[in-house]
């Protein structure tokens, strides 16, 4: 039996959250570039994208570019920038052919312009597709996206239209660049690293966690269906008790 043939289609997660790491380590390996390793990235964030699609995975996000990412070398970064447009153009196609609606959550307005208006661009044709929301994270990080939803709601308790004791959960969720979307029920990290690093902060609260050795160019859907599987025979219990489940 194939590993697809493994997954009960009616145990689906809603939300699956990837931190695609590993590729500045799989082009070393080989003697090239880091930016060799991004640019062979690419298919994995395609496969991972067709993979959700053909499944009925409602919502992908994918975690591209982080605040601390701005830390890198200027020469990395303005060759991840222009490897995003150039992705943005080429994958287009894909996107509607799959039915595919993109969105972003992140500090947008952090983003070269050129950036900017390509996604602006793709998030609009795609805007009525309905299979799959592929979410980019792009300048995100969970901590500026907490601080930011905190102002947000500060300023609604300074203009009157909220009181302090309405405050809740669900008033924090809602402010944040993720508002829109349900949280991940799966978390997938690939490159053998065992850290958030930034990254869903709230929205992972109650998520199972899935850590592969594979590098990011590496990833496929097989890797994909491997760890839906895995979240497939875990026990979610809420705080409960297995008896009460
Ligand atoms: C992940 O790969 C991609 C981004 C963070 C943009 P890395 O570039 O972090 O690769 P490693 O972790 O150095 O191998
Ligand atoms: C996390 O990967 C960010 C992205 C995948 C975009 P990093 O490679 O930047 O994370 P650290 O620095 O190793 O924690
Ligand atoms: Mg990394």
């Amino acid at each position: 039996m194939g590993l697809l043939e493994k997954i009960d289609k009616n145990k689906l997660p809603l939300h699956i959250a990837i931190i695609m790491d590993g590729n500045g380590r799989w082009a070393k390996k080989r003697g090239f570039l880091r930016i060799f390793g991004h640019e062979n990235g690419v298919k994995a964030v395609r496969e991972s994208c067709e993979a959700c699609a053909e499944l009925g995975v409602k919502y992908l996000t994918l975690y591209a570019f982080s605040t601390e990412n701005w830390n890198r070398p200027q020469d990395e970064i303005n060759a991840l920038m222009t490897l995003l447009v150039k992705t943005i153009k080429a994958e287009t196609e894909t996107l509607i052919k799959n039915n595919i609606r993109l969105k972003t959550i992140g500090d947008f307005e952090k983003l070269p312009k050129n950036c900017q208006n390509e996604l602006n661009k793709l998030i609009k044709i795609t805007e009525n597709n309905t299979r799959t929301t592929l979410i980019l994270a792009l300048s995100y990080s969970s901590k500026w996206d907490i601080v930011n939803s905190v102002k947000k709601i500060a300023q609604l308790v300074k203009d009157g239209i909220l009181e302090v004791e309405q405050i809740n959960d669900e008033t924090l969720s809602k402010e944040l660049t993720t508002g829109p979307f349900p949280h991940p029920e799966l978390l997938i990290r690939t490159s053998g690293e065992y850290r958030l690093s930034n990254f869903l902060l709230w929205e992972l609260a109650y998520s199972e966690f899935y850590f592969t050795d594979t590098l990011w160019p590496d990833f496929n859907k097989n890797e994909l269906y491997k760890a839906i599987i895995n979240y497939q025979n875990r026990e979610r219990r809420f705080g409960k008790t297995s008896e009460q489940l």
